[in-house]
């Protein structure tokens, strides 16, 4: 069986940017099921889609194309029904439309085959909310990543600014708590650690510590 490291954590704990790392420190293939949320939200808001039609959404999330091109840097190029979502997809109203969509059970099933199919030899890290808990149960490690709202509204605050979005602190810091709100709330999937899942709260820990961390973790379990 292919190995399948999970990642899950609420928006801004660091799993993005740890998953990618260590994915590449394995050599692994990389599946941040995020964008794939995003995609979707994006791929509805241009066709005009409401973000609750469940049925509509669900056939688009069926028929959605997708594809990642990632460079050296852990910079992703995704296009989406072949559009270069350039920026847009990191966008604030992105993040929020995603958790939306994600809460409805339709879609959530209908994207569960796409990011199974990301399981490719020689591993997978998969990063996002339900990866230990629902997507791959069987994963070897499961690492749910936490930190304070404060610290990653701070995280979000310097990438978004750094990417050029206009965004102040206190907006973040609502907005972070509102989608971590809805994504646990949610009947379906809920944002929470699987039983078997490591807790690493990352508020006190750069992102070289917490990659070192998670590393020793799948060094402990596999043989590598
Ligand atoms: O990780 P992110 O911020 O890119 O995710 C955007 C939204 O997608 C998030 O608020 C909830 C949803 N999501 C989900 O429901 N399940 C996942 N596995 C990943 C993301």
């Amino acid at each position: 069986m292919i190995p399948v490291l999970a990642i899950d954590g609420p928006s801004g704990s660091g799993k993005g940017a740890v998953g990618f790392a260590v994915a590449r420190a394995l050599s692994w293939h990389y599946l941040d099921s995020g964008a794939v949320y995003r995609a979707l939200a994006l791929a509805a808001v241009w066709a005009g889609v409401a973000l609750d039609d469940e049925s509509r959404l669900s056939a688009l999330a069926s028929e959605l194309r997708l594809r990642f091109d990632s460079g050296l840097t852990g910079d992703v190029n995704v296009f989406v029904n072949d559009r270069d979502c350039g920026a847009a997809l990191r966008a604030p109203e992105v993040a929020s439309a995603a958790s939306q969509v994600a809460a409805l059970r339709a879609v959530r099933a209908a994207l569960l085959d796409r990011q199974r199919a990301a399981r490719l030899a020689p591993g997978l890290v998969a990063d996002g909310r339900d990866m230990g808990s629902h997507v791959f149960p069987d994963a070897f490690l499961k690492v749910f990543l936490t930190a304070s709202a404060e610290v990653r509204a701070r995280r979000r605050y310097d990438q978004l600014k750094g990417k050029g979005f206009s965004v102040t602190l206190p907006q973040l810091i609502g907005e972070i708590r509102e989608r971590d709100e809805r994504d646990a709330q949610r009947a379906i999937a809920p944002l929470k650690p699987a039983l078997d899942a490591e807790l690493l709260d990352s508020s006190a820990l750069s992102l070289q510590e917490v990659i070192d961390q998670v590393l020793v973790m799948v060094r402990k379990r596999l043989i590598i």
